[in-house]
């Protein structure tokens, strides 16, 4: 089986018990400023894990693309990704443990063909109030799973969620291939991490909702959200023993094989997954630079040339490694790949040359270092000139270590750790400010930042013309922020007018009304349409009075009134054509 047959069956199964398919969502969250990546299926659906109705109706299914890096240094091990596919279905306030249960085991066994009997499944073994979950165990094995292959776990593996501090959680059962391994110990079973159990499946019951206080409320519906991971189980369906071994990455391997003169298996695997993930990443509008998804992009970009040296592999190839990538593999399954090959390969050149640049100064630096060393009689170099390189002219540590192991020069590693760790601290911290607000921050300030942006969008088509498309939009409890396209800088009166529009719209309190409708008939009502390829036959479209209609998936205000003064704090240029603003609601 394939991995474009499997993603259809798994969809065409859902489909024929009740359920619509919803289109993948990008791997950047859009109105979500708590996360950088779209990291599980459910992400984009978490208003309607909430409670909001969605278009579609209750019972939904779909395919996104995920990228989780937090495990990025296990990239090169037989199963890790930075980029992965999660097919997934959904049931909001519809079916719950019993149909969930009893659908997963006539994919696996009836659709998927696996093996049944290599089939284990856990199940949450409860945790103060909340009782163990005999209900699900039983009807795992009313389904035909014997109660020796029924584990009960605690929270740290049977509980999922909330994906960040505050939002939907539950129990969940998860699903696991036995690969055949030797057991390592006596008690070796799917809580243990040594390969024999792999986890193919997870339904998680979705009954609670955390708060920020750490309560667990329970939701007004329960909901089913399951993720299966799409390259491990093509892995097993193939019969290979790592994803590095499926159709998805074969091409892209032997090529990095052909071009390098000292292969090592893990350089390649880590090379083939950056690519991939950065591929996705650009597709999306990430593009390299210091901060947020773009820094991340530049981190797996820098670490995959970092290995194509390590392995000899001449980064001036690394188009060619791309367009190996999109030609033999991902085409099929992401067409957008072929149609965004151009400008990904230029983002990845550019940015290689960059990189290069950076190493070819980080040598010049590091030979004056070593002179100056040699001079004074010592063959150590501070960690202090270590960490300068890494931290002014971003030359990795570990190339300076190949490069004092060359000169005969040693380093001063304690003293660069110690250094390197009160950086790395810095910026953990402020990573962890960017998370605190958790995933489901739909809080009220972030709802009236979002209607804003509707006003805005239309009060800019005003005063400049209707060629003042959205471009891009973020959104924080604190400010919004607003690309879109326009030729020149804003005058002070044009602002003015901006935002006197959008405050005399405040102030009418104007209310939110939301539809549903099919695409077409949204175009037909004069709604603005964004974003369009994201959603799929039903769209909800936000009227906000007499002013402004958009398709969106909200959350929005029910009245204008309460918002806020309205006020643009800055207005500058993205890149030529497109302008960003930069607005507060004072209250
Ligand atoms: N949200 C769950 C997970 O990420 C199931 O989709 O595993």
């Amino acid at each position: 089986m394939t991995a474009f047959e499997l993603r259809r069956k798994y969809i065409e199964f859902f489909k024929e018990h009740g359920h619509k398919e919803i289109p993948s969502s990008p791997v950047v969250p859009e109105n979500d400023p708590t996360v950088l990546f779209t990291t599980a299926g459910m992400h984009p659906l978490v208003p309607y894990l909430l409670g909001e109705p969605h278009p579609e109706g209750k019972r939904l299914t779909d395919y996104q693309k995920c990228i989780r890096t937090g495990d990025i240094e296990d990239v090169g091990d037989n199963s890790h990704l930075t980029f992965f596919e999660m097919l997934g279905n959904w049931s909001l306030g519809d079916y719950f443990k019993d149909e969930s249960i009893h659908m997963s085991y006539e994919l696996l066994d009836k659709v998927l063909g696996f093996d049944m009997n290599k089939i284990s499944v856990t199940c949450f073994e409860g945790e103060g109030d909340i009782p163990r979950d005999d209900e699900a165990a039983s009807y795992w094995v009313d389904a035909g799973i014997p109660k020796e292959r029924i584990y009960f776990l605690g929270r740290k593996h049977n509980w999922w969620g909330p994906a960040g501090e505050t939002g939907p959680c539950g129990p969940d059962t998860e699903i696991f291939y036995d690969t055949g391994k030797e057991p390592c110990s006596p008690n070796c079973d799917p809580s243990c991490s040594c390969g024999k159990y792999l986890e193919i499946w997870n339904n998680v019951f979705m009954q609670y909702n955390k708060t920020k206080e750490g309560k667990y409320e329970p939701l007004k519906q329960k909901n089913v959200d399951t993720g299966m991971g799409l390259e491990r189980v093509i892995g097993l369906l193939e019969g290979k023993n790592s994803v590095y071994e499926t159709e998805l990455f074969e091409a892209e391997i032997s090529k990095i094989k052909e071009l390098s003169k000292v292969y090592n298996e893990q350089s390649a695997r880590i090379i083939a997954d950056h690519l991939r993930t950065s591929i996705f990443m650009i597709i999306d509008g990430v593009r390299p630079s210091n901060v947020d998804q773009g820094y991340i992009l530049r981190r797996l970009l820098r670490r995959a040339i970092r290995h194509m040296r390590k392995i000899e592999l001449d980064a001036n190839l690394v188009n060619i490694l791309v367009e190996t990538f999109i030609d033999k593999a991902l085409y099929e399954m992401y067409p957008e790949t072929t149609k965004n090959k151009e400008t990904i390969i230029e983002v990845i050149v550019q940015e290689k040359d960059k990189f290069i640049k950076t190493l070819e100064n980080g040598e010049k630096e590091f030979n004056k270092n070593a002179q100056k060393a040699k001079e004074e009689g010592t063959n150590k170099l501070s960690g202090e000139v270590v960490f300068r390189l890494y931290d002014t002219f971003g030359f990795p540590p570990e190339m300076t270590l190949e490069l004092a192991n060359e000169n005969g020069l040693t380093f001063d590693m304690e003293e660069f750790n110690k250094l390197f760790k009160e950086h790395q601290d810095k910026s953990r911290a402020g990573a962890e400010q960017k998370f605190k607000g958790g995933l489901a921050d739909h809080s009220e300030q972030t709802t009236a930042y979002h209607t804003a942006t509707h006003l805005l969008h239309k009060a800019l088509q005003i005063v400049l013309g209707p060629h003042a498309t959205q471009k891009g939009s973020n959104l924080t409890a604190e400010r919004l922020r607003f690309d879109f396209a326009n030729p020149a800088k804003l005058t002070p009166e044009e602002l003015k007018k901006v935002e006197d529009i959008v405050n005399e719209q405040i102030q009418r309190d104007l209310k939110v009304t939301c539809e549903e409708m099919s695409l077409d008939e949204a175009r037909e009502s004069g709604a603005t349409g964004l974003f369009e390829n994201k959603y799929g036959e039903k769209v909800k479209v936000y009227t906000i009075g007499d002013f402004s209609k958009e398709i969106c998936g909200g959350p929005h205000v029910e009245h204008t009134g309460d918002m806020g003064h309205f006020k643009i704090i800055k207005e500058e240029a993205v890149s030529s054509g497109i302008r960003r603003i930069k607005a507060i609601l004072e209250k």
